[in-house]
């Protein structure tokens, strides 16, 4: 393999990359953040592999979640902790239900880019670049917002600074204890999701049984871990976020513990795969009907030639109606090709689907399709499906349809607030999770 620094991406084609009008002005933005402190920390990745790996054998469970893009003005306390409260709730359904600790992975702390199908848009009949999230430019429709500009990186960097600090702070202070019934309990009441209830009720009775017998600490519960992840997209970003190791020997990215690859910037001879490959984290690649077996052969074979199991998760995206003929033959590939990957199932982005209004939306049923598809076919290879990931939010948004709230397409205009991809809400979450866990035992 070729030599590789944190700056080789640059001799290779970089999709989706906005153009800076100031180089000056970019520059001292990069320079200031490679000197900022890291936000995580070598140890915590070194972890997070580690369960990946468990995972990827089959013995842990692997749930990522959180919104398609973050905004820098939802970096709210009610907004965060009710991202970390569901994935928690989550957690405690699939751990209950799937019989499997459940690694928990945000969308969050840094999930602020977006790929674009298109560079410009017609708004009002004025071509304005597109809005590629808050790190880059601004999603208001006016020359002046959507100019690209450097300064929103540092702003991304103490956003996520923030962000992290809080969900560090609650993870460390308790908010996991079970034990805490506000915390837990959904603000709907009983009603909302009823398997949950019940399930809350049988973990606690086993806690107070295990106490009793002097089984666990009290300490082991209020702790847990939670690590972040966002999609790697603004390379100059993530470039300056990567830190030499030197009792690794390594070079890590330190902006978030695990960053992933999208669709639309997974070229084998692109900047992104280029990127990526130096990084000693465990990295994503999301997979959809595009790939074929011999170029995710390829890819695997530049992200992980140690094939080191917790490398590499595969997260496959094809939708409901193309996952049954897409993803046998890439399940055949990577087995022969001896990769041991982490399998997980994105079953957002290959259903996206228009209303009558205008919306964009997902169904929740086309979601849940997906999902069983994927248990299925991964049992009929003998391969194991040991993750999800999923585009959600802990509020009582209504930006897809279905669920037990049955939401129709005329709900979606109720509360719909996601700048950019539709998120199942709250207890559309928490049922998912218990459908899963249903799958999970077979
Ligand atoms: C995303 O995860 O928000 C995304 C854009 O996914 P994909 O690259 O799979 O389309
Ligand atoms: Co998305």
């Amino acid at each position: 393999m070729t030599p590789w620094n944190p700056h080789t991406w640059q001799r290779f084609p970089a999709e989706q990359q906005p153009v800076y009008p100031d180089p000056t002005a970019l520059e001292a933005v990069l320079a200031r953040l490679r000197r900022l402190p890291p936000l995580v920390v070598p140890e915590e990745v070194d972890r997070l592999r580690g369960l990946l790996a468990e995972a990827a054998a089959g013995r842990r469970f692997l749930l990522q979640g959180g919104d398609c893009a973050e905004r820098f003005q939802d970096c709210t306390p009610d907004a965060i902790e009710g991202k970390l409260r569901v994935l928690l709730q989550m957690s405690v359904a699939l751990t209950h239900g799937g019989r499997k600790p459940v690694v928990r992975v945000g969308r969050i702390a840094g999930q602020f880019a977006k790929p674009r199908s298109r560079p410009t848009e017609f708004v009002r009949g004025q071509e304005l670049p597109s809005y590629r999230g808050d790190l880059v430019n601004a999603l208001e429709a006016t020359p002046d917002a959507r100019r690209p500009d450097p300064d929103r990186m540092l702003e991304a960097y103490f956003h996520a600074a923030a962000t992290l600090n809080h969900l560090r702070a609650l993870t460390a202070g308790g908010f996991a204890d079970l034990h805490h019934p506000e915390r837990w309990e959904l603000p709907g009441g009983t009603g909302e999701v009823p398997a949950y209830h019940r399930t809350l009720d049988q973990v606690r009775e086993s806690l107070d049984f295990l106490e009793a017998l002097g089984g666990v600490q009290r300490e082991a519960l209020e702790r847990i871990d939670f690590f972040t992840s966002h999609e790697a997209l603004l390379l100059p970003y993530e470039a300056a976020l990567t830190r030499w190791v030197p009792e690794a020997g390594a070079y890590y990215h330190l902006g978030a513990h695990t960053l992933w690859v999208g669709e639309r910037t997974r070229q084998l001879d692109g900047a992104h795969l280029e990127y990526l490959r130096g990084l000693r984290n465990p990295l994503g690649v999301k997979v959809g009907p595009s790939a074929t077996p011999e170029q995710v052969q390829t890819l695997l074979a530049r992200l992980d030639p140690a094939r080191e199991p917790g490398r590499i998760t595969l997260i496959t995206r094809f939708g409901a109606a193309r996952i049954r003929e897409a993803l046998p033959p890439l399940l055949r590939a990577v087995q022969a090709a001896g990769h041991p990957v982490l399998w997980s199932c994105d079953p957002m982005h290959g259903n996206g689907a228009e209303s009558a209004q205008g919306l964009k939306t997902r169904d929740f049923d086309a979601i849940l399709a997906e999902l069983r598809q994927a248990f299925e076919l991964h049992g009929a290879a003998g391969s194991t499906l040991g993750g999800v990931h999923f585009e959600l939010t802990g509020e009582a948004v209504t930006e897809c349809t279905g669920g037990t709230q049955r939401l129709s397409e005329a709900d979606l205009a109720k509360a719909y607030e996601t700048g950019c991809d539709p998120r199942l809400n709250r207890a559309q979450s928490l049922e998912m999770a218990f459908l899963i866990a249903g799958m999970m035992r077979g």
